[in-house]
């Protein structure tokens, strides 16, 4: 059977969706070539957010078109995903070389393509159509991890799309609007990853505390009136009965998939603020799964650009949200994603974003330039800044984002976390990495047996971006 070199650009979902695709190819009979250099089929899942993300897409299959074209000329080429949805046909009309071209809500049809497009059925192939349904088609995993050893954690898909029209953002064009899945649906995915030994799940969606909210399907799960409200409820610390009125969708499905035994670790991503009612930060408090940590992007911190953004929040309503899950638990890990240049950005504004920084003090962000995207009111927006500007702004945060990071980081030296065990570090395979709950990365000389475990290990030495840690130490006491 041919083999498939699958690579990805992008966010966690689109290395979901990658995931899924290659279950399904290899459920066909394909395999997953090591390399494009030993592959029949080559498939790029594309990112759209940035421009710089589609440049190194349309870059590397330029290349691949190039050199396959002299050498290899039968070699399948396709783009997947959010560039492939938003760009269609067009990208064939660039680069005559593609076969394939699949945008978001079809990659479940992927394989059958690709048979068809090698068995000569078919030239070629573009399909961005919309899909009914489509949001709950990926689900096929690896199993059990074929490509990188037994999985300890595991991304799923609970919802598609964003309807929140950021001015700045591509993902309601390349992703569609919000489909949600059945909490039915995503817990028997739970459950069977669980089964399978998975330890730690992070429930992913562009949007995920709108999960629920316009859609029939998660409706059913229960009465919710987080319409009415918000769904910010009540702040109530205390355990509060699950599927009480006020809960929101969301929180009756972190709800749902805590109920999971064997399940240790529940993550998310991403949230909007505008959505991160009273509710959910309880859930920190009354759910001990529900880790301490939290990817909550702010983009800027000055309220007139937020409203340029069409953000839905203000930068004191933000502050509220970071004190609230601070007061559930002061070791939560924040992180955010934060845009400078965004167009009409002045000196002002960009203050207002540096003073936010160190306000909150973030345990780590990313720092985005800002990058026009088709089709976006802000793309059409006066005042675009200079290159230059954007450019200096970016260093100017990301210095700070990391000074304070790495401060963030020393206070852990001396402590013991709790970390769960993934496997070989990615930097240096010999060691082991693991992360604490509030998602900081812990490398540290382990064997083999601790993968997969939750252990206690004492931080001995913090780096910008990594902790090293001595389990032995631990152990002997
Ligand atoms: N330019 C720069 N950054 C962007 N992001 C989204 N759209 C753009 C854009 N046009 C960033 C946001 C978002 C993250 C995933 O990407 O910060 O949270």
């Amino acid at each position: 059977m041919p083999s498939v070199f699958l690579k990805t650009y992008g966010c966690q979902m689109n290395e979901r969706d990658s995931e899924a695709v290659a279950a399904q190819l290899v459920a066909k009979g394909y395999s997953l070539a090591p390399s494009e250099a030993v592959a029949d089929v080559v498939l790029l899942n594309t990112c759209s957010v940035r421009d710089n993300a589609e440049q190194k897409a349309v870059d590397k299959m330029t290349n691949l078109a190039g050199q396959f074209r002299k050498q290899r000329p039968g070699v399948l080429l396709g783009f997947l995903g959010c560039m492939a949805q938003s760009r269609g046909k067009e990208l064939i009309d660039q680069l005559p070389d593609v076969d394939l071209v699949v945008g978001t809500q079809k990659f479940h049809r992927v394989a059958d393509y690709v048979d068809d497009l090698l068995a000569g059925r078919r030239d070629k192939i573009v399909d961005t159509e919309e899909e009914r349904g489509s949001e709950a088609t990926i689900k096929e995993h690896l199993l059990n991890g074929a490509a990188k050893g037994k999985a300890v954690t595991a991304f799923v898909s609970i919802m598609q799309g964003c309807n929140q029209y950021c001015t700045f953002c591509i993902v309601p064009y390349t992703r569609g609007q919000e489909r949600s899945r059945s909490i039915p649906d995503i817990v028997a995915e739970c459950r069977e990853l669980v089964a399978r030994g998975v330890k730690e799940i992070t429930l992913l969606g562009q949007i995920v505390t709108s999960y629920g909210r316009r859609n029939s399907e998660s409706a059913k799960v229960g009465k919710c009136e987080s319409e009415k409200d918000g769904g910010a409820g009540r702040l109530s610390l205390s355990h509060s009965p699950a599927f009480s009125p006020a809960t929101s969708p969301f929180v009756q499905l972190i709800e749902a998939v805590h109920a999971i035994e064997g399940l240790e670790r529940i993550r998310f991503t991403s949230p909007h603020p505008k959505g991160y009612g009273d509710d959910l930060v309880a859930a920190y408090a009354r759910l001990p799964k529900l880790v301490e940590s939290a990817h909550l992007p702010v983009q800027s911190g000055s309220d007139r650009i937020l409203k340029l953004m069409h953000r839905g929040y203000t930068r004191s309503r933000f502050l509220e949200i970071i004190r609230q899950l601070r007061a559930v638990n002061p070791e939560m890990g924040i992180t955010t994603d934060i845009i400078v240049g965004f167009p009409g950005e002045t000196e002002v504004d960009f203050a207002e974003t540096l003073a936010l920084a160190h306000e909150v003090e973030f345990d780590n962000a990313f720092v985005f330039k800002y990058s026009p995207r088709r089709d976006t009111p802000a793309a059409a927006m006066p005042d675009q800044l200079p290159e230059e500007v954007i450019e200096a702004r970016h260093s100017q945060l990301l210095a700070i984002i990391n000074e304070i990071a790495e401060r963030k980081n020393k206070v852990c030296e001396g402590r013991v976390l709790q970390i769960l065990v993934e496997g070989p570090s990615r930097k240096n395979p010999a060691r082991l990495e693991g992360r604490t709950r509030a998602n900081k990365i812990v490398v540290f000389e382990g064997s083999e047996r601790h993968i997969g475990q939750l252990m206690d290990v004492r931080i001995v030495r913090a780096a910008p971006f990594t902790l090293y840690g001595d389990p032995a130490i631990v152990n002997l006491n």
